[in-house]
């Protein structure tokens, strides 16, 4: 099979695509045909070697969708043909609280979803939407659980409250985004574009912020009161952002783009703030998160697919920001 694999760090123009030994399900695994992966930060920040225990060579990729290929001893719930989405966390555990230590991620150290074939245990893998294409349900999976569950299991969103999304640039905020206004929640989005910030608009955004504009935070907080934040950018903004929720409002984050945050006390403790982490989702989390785009033609924002032999070119795409939405990749 096509596989694209990292032999060596030194970023994204390391990844190169090759022929690799085709993989076959043990007991209890299905072997995927991928059709569709996506990219995330994580697969950017292995190619750096900025993510804990790069194991190479690796095959990347935590999204993907497909069709299963064949089906190892003993799984009986599937069948062969069927078009599926992957859940691309491993090992979460029977604790919907939190992962289990040895929980783990698709594509890093178990080969990911940039190949033709892979295999995964058959729990993993969920019905395809009908109504999304290979390249929208590939587009979905570790972005949109972790938007699911900052926003919903986390974050607990309720019509009618205020979300702020801080750039929304970021996969996974187009998915909280979409989330949000769904859920019947407004929403407020800030990024450093305004051509970003314009598709946010067409996406359902009540009100759009460039956080280059030292005032954000005022028109912010004079648009209401301000529920729920759930932001991955961390340095200055978590501070920021805790400066304009609401008494009794909460943050939920999952990321550090700006990996320390500085924040001031008396706000979190005047205004009795919450702050929660998250990262991922449970199994519950991800068939809850798939059903809100079974129903109501629910689509994810797509920025761009690519060819598999255009990885690099894909992934210098998500490093440098350039993105609106998730980067697909066709594997033909
Ligand atoms: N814990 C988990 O399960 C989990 C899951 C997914 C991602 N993550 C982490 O979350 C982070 C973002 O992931 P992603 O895939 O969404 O990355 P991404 O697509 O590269 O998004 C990064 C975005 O952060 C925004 N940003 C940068 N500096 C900012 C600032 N000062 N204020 C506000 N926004 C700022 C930018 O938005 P604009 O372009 O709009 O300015 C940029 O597009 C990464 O650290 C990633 O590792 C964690």
């Amino acid at each position: 099979m096509r596989a694209v694999r990292l032999r060596e760090l030194g970023g994204p123009e390391m990844l190169v695509v090759e022929e690799v030994e085709t993989p076959q399900p043990a007991p209890g695994e299905v072997l995927v045909r991928v059709r569709a992966a996506a990219l995330n930060h994580r697969d950017v920040f292995i190619t750096r070697g900025l993510y804990p225990k790069v194991a190479l060579p690796a095959i990347l990729g935590s999204d993907g969708a497909g069709e299963i290929a064949a089906l190892g001893t003993g799984v009986e719930d599937l069948r062969t043909g069927s078009e599926i989405v992957i859940d691309p966390m491993l090992g979460w555990g029977d604790d919907p609280d939190r992962w289990q230590p040895d929980a783990s991620i698709l594509g890093m150290p178990r080969a990911g979803t940039f190949a033709q074939y892979l295999v995964v245990p058959s729990e993993n893998v969920h019905p395809k939407p009908a109504a999304l294409s290979m390249e929208e349900a590939a587009a979905i999976p570790l972005a949109g659980l972790t938007a699911y569950r900052a926003l919903h299991t986390r974050g607990k969103i309720r019509a009618g409250e205020t979300v702020l999304i801080p750039g929304i640039g970021g996969g996974v905020q187009t998915f909280a985004l979409l989330f949000a206004k769904r859920a019947g929640a407004r929403a407020i989005v800030t990024s450093s574009s305004n051509a970003k910030l314009e598709r946010a608009r067409m996406l359902g955004a009540d009100l759009t912020l460039n956080y280059a504009n030292p005032d954000w935070q005022k028109e912010a907080r004079a648009a209401g009161p301000i529920d729920l934040a759930i932001d991955s950018s961390g340095g200055e903004t978590l501070g920021k952002v805790l400066g304009i929720l609401r008494p009794g409002g909460r943050v939920v984050v999952y990321g550090g783009t700006h990996p320390e945050a500085t924040i001031k006390l008396f706000p979190l403790f005047w205004n009795h703030l919450t702050i929660a982490g998250t990262s991922m989702g449970s199994p519950q989390d991800f068939r809850a998160m798939l059903e809100l785009f079974s129903n109501d033609g629910l689509k994810p924002a797509i920025d761009k697919v690519f060819a598999m032999d255009d990885v690099a070119a894909a992934m210098r795409r998500l490093e440098e920001a350039q993105q609106f939405g998730k980067i697909v990749l066709r594997i033909d």
